[in-house]
């Protein structure tokens, strides 16, 4: 039987990255675009999601009250309660209550700003990614409009799995925005960091369909083959960051 409800994990070891700002905002979009009810998951112990959440006027998306250790059952409760998609925020730390949380992830999200200090930290969290047999995408967040290292990035952290084709950039209304509990989209639809936001969950929406594309025709849950595995074709060498390259 396919699954009716899909988690994703937003994961990185790096503190900062962007992890809890795009699963607030691709929550909020998922829902707007109608692939809900949607549900937010805080592992944080920071709860900065929490603590944005309850800054919200909307209800949507919904926000699920959970621990690591409780996660298993709230995330039945949440598919007996009908949510089609879980956004779980994680902290800064390669943990193993982290690797248990992405054990529960259909796809995971690694938000990577393109700085030497990111790409050289994604290491440990692509081996959690590995070592649970997840399929992982980097989301290049808070780039810099025009800047080199922003394709370098994209190339380096590509020798290491798939990177999502939008990039989201460095916009003081990402942070601006979430002051009172709202995101970018809500704030002016029609801006540019709007746009990326939308193009982002278009993509994982694609990657979710596949997903759920594959169980249809297998009957089984199977892990999803990247779309877009080799963006390093530029031909020129690029530093490996993160990990030594075998
Ligand atoms: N695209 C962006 N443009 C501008 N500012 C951003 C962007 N993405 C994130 N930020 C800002 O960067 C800071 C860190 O972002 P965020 O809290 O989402 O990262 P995080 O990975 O969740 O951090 P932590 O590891 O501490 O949980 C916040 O102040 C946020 O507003
Ligand atoms: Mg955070």
């Amino acid at each position: 039987m396919p699954q009716t409800m899909r988690v994703i994990v937003f994961a990185s070891q790096k503190g900062g990255s962007g992890k809890t700002t795009l699963a607030g905002h691709i929550g909020v979009q998922a829902e707007l675009a109608g692939a809900g009810p949607v549900a937010l998951i805080d592992t944080d112990p920071q709860g900065s999601l929490a603590k944005w959440w309850n800054c919200r006027e909307s209800p949507t998306p919904a926000f699920l009250h959970s621990a690591f250790t409780n996660l298993v059952h709230d995330l039945d409760e949440a598919r007996a309660q009908g949510f089609k998609l879980i956004i779980v925020d994680t902290p800064p730390a390669v943990t193993k209550a982290i690797s248990e949380v992405v054990s529960f992830a259909d796809l995971v999200v690694l938000p990577t700003r393109p700085s030497p200090h990111d790409l050289r930290a994604v290491g440990p969290t692509i081996d959690i990614c590995d070592a649970r047999k997840k399929p992982m995408i980097f989301a290049l967040n808070a780039a810099t409009p025009r800047a080199r290292i922003t394709m370098e990035a994209a190339v380096a952290l590509s020798q290491h799995g798939t990177v999502a084709p939008v990039t989201i950039y460095n916009r003081t209304d990402f942070a601006a925005s979430m002051i009172d509990g709202r995101t970018v989209m809500e704030i002016e639809p029609e801006g540019k960091s709007a746009e990326e936001v939308r193009g982002l969950w278009e993509y994982l929406q694609q990657r979710l369909m596949r997903l759920d594309a594959m169980e249809n025709e297998t009957g089984e849950v199977v892990q999803a083959a990247p779309l877009f595995r080799n963006m390093n074709s530029l031909g020129r060498e690029v530093p490996v960051f993160g990990r030594r390259a075998v």
